[in-house]
């Protein structure tokens, strides 16, 4: 029996426990704060920052570490789990590169598939804004930071962006904090993930998803860290053809190769493709080095094959090739009222009602006398399952509303598809 340490405390590491649970490892959970849903599946549990190496307890002793969120990896967690003799389901910190700076990222889509990129720039001065202003227009213009923000950082014109000013002066207030910004084209279209095991070389791809990261129906209202997300039967999106598939695998290959090029490492775990469907083929708008929250939930709950075996073939460099119910997927995030604002509603406790049908995956809660709290964040995620989108969709939705307190949710998840 695997021993396995997991790290993270999200809904996205609940579902990555519950897949280990069901491959029957022995679970050590090293989480930030007590996730109650996870610590139900875990033998034994440790709270502390995931940041600090120095504060990390004795972790050794186990056979391989699955390493949940991004944060870890961007402080070098991975690197210091595989210099103590337990290697990761995680790429390491030089690898995570794709996801933590987005110059890099850019730089190497740039190297391996040029046409996935949008025209961007990479500047350091009021002069390299303009100049980038000048050649696409001001109104096509998004502003990102080259660090992670937690979905947060990133500033479209037209949204948070309204003036030549605007744009001018959160560059310029990037440029200051980091020395450099990333402006990009606005691309337009529809967006759709691609999540991916790779083991160094190869990679084995996990059905597709659609994710909705706005925090209102009709996609209004600020991005969150996500809503709520859906996947097809058939492991297909209906507006994603065979040719944007096979465009979107390539890219994402032609990526691995890239890294390994320019860091002279593998690149292992999990890498997540976020892509714009345009009018000329699916674009990047960006990479992760981690399963997306919620996309986990979405394919992690159809996982056929045992997470263990998985896992040990990514290490092995010897992947093998999951497999995943023919179903569809609906989840939806259960979030405090007032998120993601100022007003949030923490504190709360919520109601999880009788009969609820659909898999729970607890985010940010806390548990006191069997009774679970809001905290500042999202929720709980509500997955549905069913041989089509409508049945999931009801799954998830008739568990949603059996789930009260000073919560909300988004009603429209999948509906268009539906
Ligand atoms: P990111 O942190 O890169 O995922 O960006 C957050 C969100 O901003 C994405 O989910 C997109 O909806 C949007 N976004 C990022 N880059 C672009 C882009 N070049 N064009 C249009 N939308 C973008
Ligand atoms: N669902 C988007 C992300 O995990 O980054």
């Amino acid at each position: 029996m695997s021993k396995v340490l997991l790290i993270g405390n999200g809904a996205r590491e609940h579902a990555i426990a519950a897949a280990l649970a069901r491959a029957n490892v022995e679970l050590h959970a090293h989480m930030n704060k007590m996730n109650p849903g996870i610590a139900a599946l875990a033998t034994s549990t440790s709270i502390n920052t995931l940041m600090d190496r120095e504060k990390l307890p004795d972790l050794t002793g186990f056979d391989y570490a699955v390493i949940g969120p991004e944060a870890p990896l961007s402080v070098g967690i991975s690197d210091y789990l595989e210099n103590q003799g337990i290697p990761c389901v995680a790429p390491l910190q030089r690898c995570a590169k794709i996801e933590i700076s987005k110059a890099f990222a850019r730089e190497v889509i740039q190297k391996a598939a040029k046409h996935a990129n949008p025209q961007y720039a990479i500047v350091r001065s009021l002069d390299g804004i303009q100049k980038f202003e000048d050649k696409v227009g001001v109104e096509n213009i998004v502003v990102k930071p080259d660090g992670l923000t937690g979905g947060k950082g990133v500033k479209i014109f037209g949204e948070h962006l309204t003036s030549r000013t605007d744009v001018e002066n959160y560059a310029a207030e990037e440029i200051t904090k980091h020395g450099i910004v990333i402006l990009e084209e606005k691309l337009v279209g529809t967006e759709f993930t691609v999540q991916s095991f790779v083991d160094g070389k190869d990679l084995k791809f996990m059905p597709l998803v659609r994710d909705y990261k706005r925090a209102y129906d009709n996609d209004e209202g600020p991005n969150t860290g996500s809503m709520g997300s859906y996947s097809c039967e058939n492991h297909e999106l209906s507006y994603v053809t065979n040719n944007d598939l096979a465009s979107a695998k390539k890219i994402m290959k032609s990526v691995v190769k890239e890294i390994k090029k320019r860091t002279q490492y593998e690149y292992k775990g999990i890498l997540y493709g976020q892509f714009m469907k345009t009018e000329t083929g699916p674009k990047v708008i960006e990479f992760n080095a981690r399963f997306g929250d919620p996309e986990a939930m979405n394919v992690l709950s159809l996982l056929d094959t045992s997470m263990d075996e998985v896992c040990l073939s990514i290490i092995d460099g010897k992947l093998i090739t999951p497999k995943f119910e023919q179903k569809a997927t609906v989840c939806v995030y259960v979030v405090p009222e007032g998120y993601p604002g100022p007003d949030v509603m923490k504190d709360q406790p919520i109601r999880l009602g009788e009969n609820i049908q659909a898999e729970l995956y607890y985010a940010s809660v806390y548990e006191r006398d069997d009774v679970v709290y809001t905290t500042g964040s999202r929720s709980i995620g509500v997955l549905g399952k069913g041989s089509s989108l409508k049945d999931a969709g009801e799954v998830a939705y008739d568990s949603v509303k059996k789930i009260t307190g000073k919560v909300r949710y988004r009603t429209d998840i999948a509906k268009d598809a539906i």
